[in-house]
């Protein structure tokens, strides 16, 4: 049981029931928007968590409210056996949900070893449908991969399957009608993320960011209307359409231009160890100086817990993109986690 002292509330009344938990900084691909192209900063393995310390501080965010766990990186598939992690996380109790976001080249042939060890969501990051697009937004290789792997989760039973793909001017236009076919011809929810200012060159500038209703026109000028589907969770950041003919949705996750910070229930723990109250965060709270502190287990959970309503606490109402103080954070996404 968990009672309203217990639950990680912050000072605007936002309850914190989702947890987003870094594996690993490492990807196999190299998004412009998210790395550095070349000799990418990786931190020494002993940095990084263990899966007995992940599972413990998901151990203690379920105890005091926490309902999902979302795995991401880095490129969470290329940390070994994260089958096993899943396995343990599934055994939490109070945690009611465990899901995954990856690039999914890897995915064809993990999809099944994670469905068995009890992933219940899966989201797989895809900017482009064509092979040489995805080149040019991921300086590499394996388009062709990424749809196997789509197609091999879909097999082995994933329902309710996302792609999420990078709303950047410039490039998402040539790739909005065809991810509206992609959505209908496989029956799933392709979600558009505005381009936020996350990348490692700091390039990022608000004339970047393509808009949903860009978007929406190119994909209805070649596919039936879009009606809203309404949100199906209440609290998620989507706004979702369905074709007017009820086969494949679209989402639009308008986070830079439409903040949905009022409603955001999230925080996160990087790989190696910290606390983020928010992907734009300044500022960190360390866990595994805690976890690896050398007092006993008890008294460790209970410094793990203040940690946590610590950095709940502190959280900003918004992420404060287009403030005239606005920096974006130290850390670029590979090494915040998605
Ligand atoms: N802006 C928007 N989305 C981003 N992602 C990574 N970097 C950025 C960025 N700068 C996305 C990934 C993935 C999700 C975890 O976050 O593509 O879908
Ligand atoms: Fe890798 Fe994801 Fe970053 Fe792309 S966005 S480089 S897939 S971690």
């Amino acid at each position: 049981m968990t009672t309203g002292r217990g639950l990680l509330i912050d000072r605007f009344g936002r309850v914190h029931r989702n947890l987003r938990v870094s594996v690993t900084d490492r990807c196999n691909i190299r998004c412009f928007y998210c790395m550095p192209a070349e000799n990418v900063p990786f931190r020494p393995k002993a940095e990084l968590l263990t899966y007995e310390e992940i599972t413990r501080v998901v151990r203690v965010a379920a105890s005091l409210g926490v309902r999902r766990v979302r795995l991401t990186g880095g490129e969470p598939l290329v940390r070994r056996d994260l089958p096993t992690l899943v396995a343990m996380l599934r055994n939490v109790d109070g945690l009611e949900e465990v899901s995954v976001t990856t690039n999914g080249i890897l995915l064809a042939d993990m999809a099944g070893p994670l469905r068995r060890a009890g992933v219940d969501r899966l989201n797989v990051s895809l900017d482009a449908l064509d092979a040489e697009a995805f080149r040019l937004i991921t300086r590499r290789g394996g388009y062709e991969r990424v749809i196997e792997g789509i197609d091999a989760a879909i097999a082995a039973g994933f329902t309710g399957l996302k792609v999420n793909a990078v709303a950047i001017k410039g490039v998402t236009e040539t790739q909005a009608a065809a991810f509206g076919r992609f959505a209908r011809e496989r029956d799933v929810e392709v979600r558009f993320i505005e381009f936020m200012p996350l990348d490692a060159d700091g390039s990022w500038d608000r004339s970047q960011v393509l808009e949903a209703a860009e978007i929406r026109r190119l994909i209805e000028a070649e596919l039936p209307p879009l009606v809203p589907a309404g949100r199906r969770d209440a609290f998620g950041p989507a706004e979702v359409f369905e074709f007017a003919d009820g086969v494949g949705r679209i989402g639009f996750i308008a986070s830079v231009s439409e903040p949905f910070c009022a409603g955001c229930d999230r925080f996160r723990l990087t790989a190696d160890g910290q606390i983020r109250n928010c992907l734009f965060a300044s500022n960190e709270f360390d866990v595994r100086g805690v976890i690896r502190s050398g007092e006993c287990g008890d008294r460790i959970d209970t410094e793990v817990a203040a940690v946590l309503r610590e950095a709940v606490a502190a959280k900003k109402a918004g992420h404060g993109i287009g403030d005239s103080g606005f920096a974006p954070p130290e850390r670029a996404m590979y090494a915040i986690g998605g």
